[in-house]
């Protein structure tokens, strides 16, 4: 059964360890990228990794030695993942875009066999704010929520409308991306983060849900969305609550293929 127990089922390190929770979630991405039966060489677009590998851990386990495309707005954070990528993906070739994925796409190749995001539409919805240091925290690892997190989720969720806004422009800059990039497959997951959670930001992971809901819906004219549970239930851990019904959850992942 999914999601029945608690943490005693979790391994202590997923907790402690963010190297050890990359490596987990990588192996969730590479049963998801596996059934997509991408070519080694594919040129992938990965949107927002932050500092964290796990997809290249995914990327590693195909063999990939492709082009890959990292998009990501904190320079900090991107100095901080090329090493972990180097190491995992000695064979690949690694382009760097340090920008935002709306002034990115000028630089970025069109029909990439894939583009994927990782657990980014949180962090997208927060950049909407422009605060000050909104990307200063990408690249540490934390159950705590920083006060950047706090003050930018402050000035999106200041009134309906504004939420509404940040929602709509975030849903807008991937649509873009996808009408832009024209990939052949898109990959998202967007599962409840425990760690907004846990510090009163429900209501930023609900938010986040209404961007992948929109993304989602909009790309089913021309993208076959496929049922990821046959890919997702094969996982270990799948007992444990948080993973059982939050990251494992069908609900929560995008996987869909351009229709010819
Ligand atoms: C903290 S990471 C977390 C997601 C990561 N993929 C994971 O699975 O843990 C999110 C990153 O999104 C980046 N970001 C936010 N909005 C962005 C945008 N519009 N374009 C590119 N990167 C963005 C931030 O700089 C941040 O480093």
């Amino acid at each position: 059964m999914f999601g029945t127990a608690t943490y005693p089922h979790m391994p202590a390190t997923f907790l402690t360890d963010p190297s050890v929770w990359d490596a987990y979630i990588g192996e969730v991405w590479h049963a998801v990228l596996r059934s997509l039966a991408l070519p080694p060489h594919a040129t992938v677009i990965e949107v927002a990794p932050g500092s964290s590998a796990k997809i290249g851990h995914a990327l590693a386990h195909l063999g990939f030695c492709g082009d890959l495309h990292i998009v990501e707005a904190a320079p900090n954070a991107l100095e901080a993942l090329l090493p972990k990528y180097r190491t995992l993906l000695p064979r690949a070739r690694l382009h760097t875009h340090p920008q935002s994925l709306s002034a990115a796409y000028n630089g970025l190749p069109r029909q990439p066999d894939v583009i994927v995001a990782s657990h980014v539409l949180d962090d997208m919805l927060l950049a909407c704010a422009r605060t000050p240091a909104t990307f200063e925290w990408a690249n540490r690892y934390s159950d705590h929520i920083n006060s950047a997190t706090t003050q930018a989720w402050q000035v999106i969720s200041v009134n309906v409308q504004t939420l509404d806004d940040a929602i709509k422009s975030t849903v807008a800059e991937a649509l873009q991306a996808i009408i832009t990039l024209a990939p052949r497959h898109i990959v998202m997951s967007q599962y409840p983060s425990a760690t907004l959670r846990d510090n009163n930001l429900e209501a930023l992971n609900q938010a986040a849900l209404k961007v992948f809901d929109g993304v989602a819906r909009a790309v089913q004219e021309s993208f076959a969305i496929q049922d990821c549970t046959p890919q997702l239930m094969q996982l270990p851990h799948y007992n444990n609550q948080h993973i059982g019904l939050h990251v494992l959850n069908p609900r929560y992942w995008l996987s869909c293929t351009r229709r010819l």
